[in-house]
């Protein structure tokens, strides 16, 4: 009972409270309905001092810079250009995308030199093709271990900025930043490979390899001189390209002629299997100044006997033939087929013919009549006839060679002549 009185004087109070303050104090109103209240001071508040015009103005700015950015950036200046670093400083590359690759430059373009590497730049041929590159302005990096090459035939180039020399061998991998490989390091002659004919196996193989895995992975291009022995003793006369050759695979020249059969199959692979851009040229007989004195090769024997007032070597009978190329004409094909479209291979040669006592004949009218002949048996495997045809280079390098063996011959004799003469050549021989 007394819980009910209670509570009803409770709401009689509240009641009360209601009732009272109804006139004096704002009637309770639940949140939403004090927001709905507010609004409209809201919108006063924006609409005052033209507080929304500069809210609206504000955000037309932002989008405007947005939407237009990113086209601003398209069309704007080009990107600089990318930059590599290279071992002689820094050299520009093209930024555009070239069948999947990122293509560099052409020679000449964005101010920038062809950079070319020459492995065995130090050898006979080697020497000649860098005088040829520099003389046209190209870099030039000559990698050799010295083994048949000699310093002395780039010492005119010393101290030029634009030539480099690494003592290095190739069956040791190595990594440059080039455009173009010739890849000319191997020893060419019979006396040299035969010191050592494992060395020159690896050479042919694991040289070849390397420079190509070279190639491959700086997208440069890569040159093989390959050489008329991959014909073997041929069956086929004159040789052309498409002649498979008649080689023994296990005599004792095959780490020469059989090695560079393997360099050719491994450029071809390379070049279908890993779209390496590849060129080969298979050389034949080449003479010239700065050719190894006592290297064996039938041309040097006859010269520098001939100075030496000694009789000239003759193996076998002297009835067979070879052909003869000035090394100028055989450093211009190169660098034609280098420059060309064609990956070859090519027979770059003279396709002038003679038998060894016709090349004796005229040793002995160029440096000495008096001069005499001795006969040697003749070597194993040696062929009896060389004569390329190069149809397909004049054809399609534009090139044929200029130097008859009676032009040319006389252009060595004064620098075998002189090194004769200082007594130099044992020593050059390292
Ligand atoms: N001269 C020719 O008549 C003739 C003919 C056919 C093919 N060729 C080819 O042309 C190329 C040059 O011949 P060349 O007459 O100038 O001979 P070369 O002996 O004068 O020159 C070869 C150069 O390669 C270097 N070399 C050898 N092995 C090397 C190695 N493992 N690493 C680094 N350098 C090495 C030698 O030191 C030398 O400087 C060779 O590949 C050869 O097979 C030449």
């Amino acid at each position: 009972m007394k819980q009910l009185h209670k509570q009803h004087s409770l709401n009689h109070r509240r009641e009360e409270e209601m009732g009272s303050g109804q006139g004096e104090t704002p009637p309770y109103s639940p949140k939403s309905m004090k927001h709905t209240r507010s609004l409209p001071r809201s919108i006063n508040y924006l609409l005052r001092e033209q507080r929304l015009l500069f809210i609206l103005v504000g955000i037309l700015i932002g989008s405007t810079f947005f939407i237009i950015q990113p086209t601003l950036s398209r069309i704007g200046p080009p990107e600089g250009p990318a930059f590599i670093p290279r071992s002689g400083g820094f050299v520009r590359i093209n930024s555009g995308v070239h069948n999947g690759r990122v293509g560099r430059l052409p020679a000449g373009i964005g101010g920038r030199r062809l950079r070319v590497v020459v492995t065995g730049g130090a050898g006979f041929v080697g020497s000649h093709l860098v005088d040829k590159l520099i003389a046209r302005g190209n870099d030039v990096i000559v990698i050799d271990n010295f083994f048949t090459g000699r310093k002395e035939n780039l010492v005119h180039l010393f101290g030029n900025p634009r030539f480099e020399l690494i003592r290095h061998d190739v069956v040791e991998p190595i990594l440059l930043e080039v455009d173009q490989i010739y890849h000319l390091a191997c020893p060419a002659s019979p006396v040299h490979y035969k010191y050592n004919p494992v060395k020159t196996i690896k050479t042919n193989v694991m040289g070849t390899l390397n420079m190509l895995g070279l190639a491959k992975r700086i997208g440069a291009r890569f040159l093989l001189t390959s050489t008329s022995e991959v014909y073997g003793d041929p069956l086929e006369h004159p040789q052309k390209e498409t002649y498979w050759g008649n080689v023994n695979p296990i005599g004792e020249r095959s780490c020469y002629d059989e090695g560079k059969r393997t360099a050719e199959t491994l450029a071809m692979d390379y070049h279908r299997g890993a779209g390496v851009e590849v060129r080969i040229a298979r050389i034949f007989n080449t003479y010239g100044p700065r050719m190894c004195l006592d290297d064996g090769r039938v041309v040097s024997n006859f010269v520098a006997q001939a100075i030496r007032k000694q009789p000239l070597t003759v193996y076998g009978d002297g009835k067979q033939t070879r052909s003869f190329q000035y090394v100028s004409d055989l450093v211009n094909g190169l660098a034609s087929l280098m420059d060309g479209e064609h990956v070859g291979p090519f027979n770059l040669g003279n396709p002038g013919e003679f038998t060894m006592l016709e090349l004796a004949q005229v040793v002995k009218e160029t440096i000495d009549s008096s001069a005499t002949i001795e006969y040697k048996p003749n070597t194993a495997d040696d062929p009896h006839m060389r004569k390329p045809d190069i149809s397909k280079a004049k054809e399609l390098l534009n090139w044929e060679p200029k130097i008859p063996l009676r032009e040319g011959l006389p252009l060595m004799v004064s620098d075998f002549r002189n090194r004769i003469l200082n007594e130099d050549e044992g020593k050059a021989m390292k």
